[in-house]
């Protein structure tokens, strides 16, 4: 039998090869491999696709949620809350510009940050003196964060968003897009993600227009409007060229892969739905399915089974932030946010993209079928 990818993209690049092949020979011809005018014309694509006005390409998903931590002056004394269900990128950058993460429980069904605990933390935090500064709800999987109770609590309490969309350029809330969803919104580019580029790359959000030049600037090391003036500290965090080359293409048939890994989504609920715990987006929202992710009793002997059977499987996440060896010194401990706790034993993630036919997910299924069976 076949063997199964857990993300195709080789498939992906037989589909696109003679575009992609081009665009990349026109940046080699044109040699502009730093802010070419490919990466212009691709945040004026993006934003337009996430009707959102500015769009900032970046080296990474990861300096996308450093530079608004930055642009903000986010730093010591002040807390940051993230949810301790996440990828190590949406802690790191916080103890980088030396502010406390504070780290928040999820909701069972959608994984993403619970806003009842956030409530919980920033009472928590001020107790203990600190300033809360700013909180990173993650679009984990691909579905928005539940955006509207956490805006009107983050109001209230003068809390900045910098949401963490890395998995969810493509996903909707209401009706609009992820970029548009929250004052800023950082993005990765990262090749597995539903749109990915041949190496690092992410890409910043907003309609602020003040706040998008002081990001732009930050990118290129803080510079001001005169070459060599340094107006504030900032990082080397450009986008190749190369790179903007690439998600061009990709740009042009993202659309079709979404409605392709909806598709998929749509027949893994049919088929496992009656037999384990299968993802629900909330009613208004869409994910871009960066990750099918079940949650069964016993998952490391289901994945053991699955790889018997040729099926590749994944853990996001298999221990929160508030448990890792490098952040248990911010955290409470075990037991202190337990339902991302339980989720971390729980949670399995399947093949999902956009060149998975549907006999390759009906055996997939099957499998995950078989292998939950006692
Ligand atoms: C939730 C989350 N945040 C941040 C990142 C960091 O993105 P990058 O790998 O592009 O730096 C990732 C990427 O894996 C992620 O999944």
């Amino acid at each position: 039998m076949e063997p199964i990818a857990f993300v195709d993209l080789q498939a992906q690049y037989r589909r696109l090869k003679p575009a992609i092949d081009e665009r990349i020979a026109r940046v080699l011809a044109h040699g502009q491999f730093i802010l070419g005018p490919e990466v212009r014309e691709l945040e004026e694509r993006l934003a337009a696709f996430a009707g959102c006005r500015h769009a900032i390409t970046v080296s990474s998903g990861t300096d996308a949620l450093l530079m608004p931590l930055m642009a903000y002056g986010i730093g010591s004394g002040d807390a940051v809350f993230v949810p301790t269900f996440t990828f190590g990128a949406t802690a790191e950058v916080v103890v980088q510009v030396g502010a406390t993460p504070i780290f928040v429980d999820v909701e069972a069904d959608s994984c993403c940050l619970d806003v009842a605990d956030l409530a919980r933390c920033i009472a928590g935090a001020r107790a203990r003196g600190l300033r809360p500064a700013a909180v990173i709800p993650v679009d984990l999987y691909g579905q928005p964060a539940d955006y509207a109770p956490i805006q009107r609590l983050a109001d209230a309490e003068g809390v900045r968003i910098i949401a963490d969309g890395a998995q969810s350029y493509g996903g909707s809330l209401g009706g609009r897009r992820v970029g548009s969803l929250a004052p800023v919104t950082a993005v990765s580019f990262f090749p597995a993600k539903p749109l990915g580029c041949y190496g690092d790359g992410g890409a910043l959000f907003t309609d602020d227009a003040a706040l998008a030049e002081v990001l732009r600037s930050i990118r290129v090391h803080g510079a001001g409007p005169a070459k060599y003036e340094l107006v504030r500290v900032g990082i080397n965090g450009r986008l190749d060229t190369i790179q903007a080359a690439v998600l061009l293409v990709k740009l042009d048939a993202f659309a079709a892969e979404l409605e392709r890994r909806e598709a998929v989504a749509q027949q893994y609920h049919r088929l496992l739905g009656n037999h384990v715990a299968v993802p629900r987006c909330r009613p208004a929202a869409t994910s871009a399915w960066a990750c099918y992710t079940i949650q069964v009793e016993d998952r490391d002997r289901v994945k053991s089974r699955l790889q018997a059977a040729g099926i590749p499987s994944m853990v996001y996440y298999p221990r929160p932030m508030h448990l890792q060896v490098a952040y248990r010194g911010y955290g409470a401990g075990a037991g202190s946010l337990p339902v991302a706790e339980r989720l971390s034993a729980r949670v399995l993630s399947l093949p999902i993209h956009a060149d998975l036919d549907a006999d390759t997910v009906a055996r997939i299924a099957a499998g995950v079928v078989a292998a939950t069976r006692s």
